[in-house]
């Protein structure tokens, strides 16, 4: 299968959690705009995804990463310079959704959603960034979620550490640009990852009161949110660092769900 944009041609672009859900549609998207895809994930591809690819004779590397690990992200980088010799792209997509009630939420799911959401980024992106320093530029994507900007009871941890990538996205911005490299954060909204397409399969009223959040009256496909990814890792966007870019199908927008109301 052709490529379907040469937005990336040939430029090295390592995914975070790359094999499922947003990381998913941000690997094929990436792979469709001609860039060469390392996925960092603790899970491999799953077959069915593997098959995806296959059908478009699309290949990646496959890196076993932890992003809660630093000596996991130093492996993944000197791997990665092994592979290509250089490093373009990084979306630091991994992450992980844990909610529960304020008053109950223990203290080691604290630190976990710290570690894997938080802290990986700046260990990834200070890793990464040393080698797009000495050649000279690169992109850096942070994942965050419409959650760094408007929350709900029992996301209190999980909206801190959306809200800290964008804070240190944009200090990041100021730090890395001198070097040539943009650093901007993706705030998705809810997206059709593997787990909500299976709960909304089990249950289409629940796929109804999902749309109707929405001023487009639909949520995010994975697919929708990697072309997104590929816009902030291309010079489409040459203009944007430090930033972030809102694409949750207008949620954030609305004040009141006017339909609702009327
Ligand atoms: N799905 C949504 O509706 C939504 C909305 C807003 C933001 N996000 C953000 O998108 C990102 C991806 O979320 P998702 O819903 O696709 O998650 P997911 O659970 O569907 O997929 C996460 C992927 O990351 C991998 N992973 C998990 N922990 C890892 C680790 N420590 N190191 C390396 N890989 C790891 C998993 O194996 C999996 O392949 C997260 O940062 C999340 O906060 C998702």
């Amino acid at each position: 299968m052709t490529k379907q944009t040469t937005l990336l041609n040939n430029k090295v672009v390592i995914v975070t959690g790359g094999s499922a859900g947003c990381g998913w549609g941000f690997t094929l998207s990436c792979l469709k705009a001609g860039a060469n895809v390392i996925v960092a994930d603790l899970n491999p591809l799953s077959d069915d995804k593997q098959a995806i690819l296959d059908e478009h004779s699309y290949s990646v590397d496959y890196v076993k990463t932890d992003v809660s690990s630093s000596s996991s992200i130093e492996q993944l980088v000197e791997q990665a310079k092994a592979l290509h010799g250089r490093i373009d792209g990084l979306v630091n997509n991994a992450g992980l959704t844990i909610t529960g009630d304020f008053m109950a939420f223990d203290l080691d799911t604290v630190d976990r959603l710290y570690k894997t959401n938080l802290r990986s980024v700046f260990l990834m992106s200070q890793t990464v960034a040393k080698v797009m320093i000495e050649q000279g530029g690169g992109v850096i994507v942070n994942v965050a979620s419409n959650h760094a900007q408007a929350s709900a009871a029992e996301y209190e941890m999980y909206a801190a550490t959306k809200g800290g990538i964008c804070a240190m996205t944009r200090a990041m911005s100021w730090s890395l640009g001198k070097h040539g490299i943009r650093v901007n954060s993706l705030c998705p909204g809810l997206t059709r990852t593997e787990p909500i397409d299976e709960m909304v399969k089990n249950d289409p009223t629940l796929e109804q009161t999902f749309n109707a959040l929405h001023a487009t009256r639909t949520f995010n496909s994975v697919e929708q949110l990697g072309q997104v990814g590929v816009f902030l890792l291309s010079d489409m966007s040459a203009s944007m660092t430090g930033t972030e870019v809102v694409a949750d199908q207008g949620l954030l927008a609305g004040l009141v769900n006017s339909d609702v109301l009327s």
